[in-house]
């Protein structure tokens, strides 16, 4: 009999209860003691699992108590989230999917999980596959946009690199492909509210990131707070069992989040702990996270009747079987001792400057006010993001400290040593005090060049963080609107550094602003990055990967919405627009400046015609016709001209890149397999339909901007 069907059979239901549930250790790295102490609760084989813990030391000594002295040796998997690096945090998810290289996704993700494992951590709760439209919801900057085909790539990329060739590797985590499913479109992108959206949109759009994530070998699931059209995800029967474990084949541990179970009874489904803690299990959910459910429902659940030992089994068997395949059973201490080098880190950090500055978005540079002239003998560094180290981490630091995180302050001035770098916060973040204002508006006199940090704190977006306003917060626009005027009227060069884990509503700010860069929170080296670009070592290269509405009337709005039978005509009355703003969002779906120029020309498509089976390859020719070495994205998109269901006006289908020096021109080419040009038939099945494709390439989700080609599309 196996190591683990020998454990089964020989422990007793408060053991097995143990191995389904999940709580805080005492050494939280969230402040105050969440769970109270669960030593003694480890101790007895009453608790198996952990979160919210870091170091090796207490790892060492908390998976001592149920290696050493537990009664059946059973090993601890400890968990954190782990979002976008340990302690050298990278970029935020949102920032990062914006630089369309799935082998940097995967490297930052690789990364990750050698800090955190090394920190005595078996499991992230990553990645999030959540894919958003509505930037007041706060989780927006934990996924990687409005656009499912790149939470598909992301999710892929992210578990391999989370999980290594092999989840017994010391360096190895298991992931988690959260939050299944379609939590993003919360009602009036409220957090934790009701969502109810179309079977369709379920299928074509949230789903298949989590099906991308579970053919990648994804280890763990969590289920989302919410319900979907009544269904709590936590009890969702026919999504857990039916399709994740039915359809797609997923055989990894589902763990619920954080009291979902216990909040079943907020939703309404369940009279009583023992019904809500059967409804869980029945639905395939093996791990309890913090709401003590099963230890304390499932008991009564049996006596009761609502479930049964082997479903019981079955779910200490899942998590016996992935601390088995994390080689927990047979080096239970191998993840704490992994000792990384000081040129580990400086490497790592290395990486987290390259993909910071990769990761910034120029939305505009009218007159190239960027990069600065050098060299810069004076530049004021104004606003309360300017010197905010903290800030940088965003919304999910895991360990990151502010102390190794490098401030703009501090990044511009390490970049200008021999330059006098002024500071002014002129305002707080958040606070509507304007008096220090004049004393930030003084500085741009006395420099040459003007660096303005606006936006919002880290903790304004992330968990319960949902926005209805989205401009400036406090009285920021007030000090942009002083010091952009001051800077216009005395001709020096202003940059406004917009740092957000949204897109934020501010047409008022792109107007006043010559230059513009989305920032987002780029982590560790985010000072180290932004100098790097500001100062021309690197052209930036970032796109967004979700809209910038121009208000919160426009939303939930993103590029691939279906045509409509009446689209937008401005001559016409009867069209589908507003009175009072044009349809258009602020910045489209792929922006992002260069430094380069880059022209599109010569669109090339192989081959004409193609059936299901086939790949077709996208090539374009690009010349830079700027005057300095930049990279481009490439974007490929498509439209179904006529077809069964109304199609999407763009549906990305592939990206590239191309670095190309000044006057040099260069071809990209972008395989496409013919799967992609499919869509869910009228009964949701994939179909292939005969007609003509439309293949649009360029820069953005903006047809404008785009090269149009077509194909036809052999249906079988
Ligand atoms: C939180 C989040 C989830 C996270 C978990 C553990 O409430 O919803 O994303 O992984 O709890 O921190």
């Amino acid at each position: 009999m196996s190591r683990i069907e020998t454990l089964i059979a020989s422990m007793t239901l408060a053991e097995k209860l143990g191995q389904m549930t999940m709580t805080a250790a005492s050494f939280t790295v969230t402040g105050p003691v969440i769970a109270g102490d669960s030593t003694a609760s480890i101790r007895s084989g009453e608790i198996g699992n952990l979160l919210n813990m870091v170091g090796p030391g207490p790892v060492h000594e908390i998976q001592r108590l149920a290696v050493e002295q537990s009664r059946l040796k059973i090993p601890l998997l400890i968990g954190l989230d782990i979002i976008h690096g340990h302690r050298s945090l990278f970029p935020v998810p949102l920032a990062e999917a914006g630089i369309f290289d799935p082998l940097l996704w995967e490297a930052t993700a690789r990364e990750a999980a050698s800090e955190g494992a090394a920190d005595g951590l078996a499991l992230t709760f990553a990645p999030m596959l959540d894919v958003s439209r509505d930037p007041r919801w706060g989780r927006t900057v934990e996924g990687s946009g409005e656009d499912s085909f790149l939470a598909v790539e992301m999710a892929a990329a992210k578990v391999r690199g989370f999980q290594g060739p092999t989840l017994a590797a010391a360096d190895a985590l298991a992931a988690c492909a959260k939050h299944f499913v379609a939590y993003a479109p919360v009602l009036a992108g409220r957090e934790y509210a009701s969502v109810d959206i179309s079977e369709r949109t379920l299928h074509e759009v949230h789903l298949p990131p989590f099906e991308a994530a579970v053919r990648a070998g994804v280890a763990t699931v969590m289920p989302a707070f919410t319900d979907l059209a009544g269904i709590p995800m936590t009890a969702h029967t026919a999504l857990l069992r039916d399709w994740l474990r039915g359809r797609t084949g997923f055989e990894g541990v589902i763990i619920s989040d954080y009291n979902a179970i216990r909040e079943l009874l907020n939703h309404g489904v369940a009279a009583d702990l023992p019904q809500a803690a059967a409804l869980a299990l029945h639905a395939g959910v093996d791990v309890d996270m913090m709401a003590d459910a099963y230890r304390h429902g499932l008991p009564i659940a049996l006596e009761r009747g609502l479930v049964s030992m082997d479903q019981i089994d079955m779910a200490v068997r899942r998590v016996l079987r992935l601390k088995e395949q994390l080689g927990l059973f047979d080096d239970p201490y191998g993840r704490c001792h992994r000792h990384e080098t000081e040129a580990t880190i400086a490497r790592r950090r290395a990486l987290a400057r390259k993909v910071g500055a990769q990761s910034l978005v120029l939305l505009k540079n009218d007159h190239n006010v960027l990069p600065f002239r050098t060299p810069l003998k004076s530049l004021a560094v104004i606003g309360p993001l300017a010197d905010a180290a903290v800030e940088m981490r965003g919304p999910w630091p895991a360990a990151g400290v502010a102390e190794n995180h490098v401030s703009v302050l501090a990044g511009m001035r390490a970049a200008l040593p021999d330059a006098k770098v002024a500071h002014a916060a002129g305002v707080s973040i958040e606070e509507d005090d304007t008096s220090g204002i004049p004393a930030a508006v003084a500085l741009v006199d006395q420099a040459d060049s003007i660096l303005l940090c606006l936006g919002e704190a880290a903790v304004m977006s992330g968990e319960a963080a949902s926005r209805a306003h989205l401009g400036l917060p406090g009285a920021q626009a007030a000090l942009a609107t002083a010091v952009l005027t001051r800077a216009h009227f005395l001709g020096k060069p202003c940059a406004v550094l917009l740092f957000s884990g949204r897109p934020l509503a501010v047409p008022e700010l792109v107007d006043q602003s010559e230059a513009l860069i989305a920032a987002w929170f780029p982590g560790c080296e985010a000072g180290s990055a932004i100098a790097d670009v500001v100062l021309g070592k690197v052209s930036p290269s970032g796109r967004t990967v979700i809209c910038w509405p121009r208000s919160v009337g426009q939303i939930p709005i993103f590029y691939g919405e279906r045509r409509t039978g009446r689209p937008a005509n401005p001559s016409d009355k009867f069209t589908s627009k507003y009175l009072d703003s044009p349809n258009e969002p602020l910045f489209a779906f792929g922006h992002g400046l260069t430094y380069g120029a880059f022209r599109y020309s010569n669109l090339r498509l192989t081959p004409q015609a193609i059936d299901v089976r086939g790949t077709l390859q996208v090539q374009v020719d690009l010349t830079n016709e700027g005057a300095r070495t930049a990279c481009e994205t490439v974007l490929v998109f498509t439209h179904d001209v006529v077809a069964t269901v109304s199609p999407p006006l763009l549906r990305l289908a592939g990206f590239g890149r191309l670095e190309l020096p000044p006057g040099k021109t260069g071809t990209v080419s972008i395989a496409v397999p013919a799967q992609r040009l499919q869509f869910l038939g009228t009964d949701l099945s994939p179909v292939f339909e005969s007609g003509v494709a439309e293949i649009l390439v360029g820069p953005r989700a903006n047809r404008a901007d785009l090269l149009v080609g077509t194909v036809l599309m052999q249906g079988g």
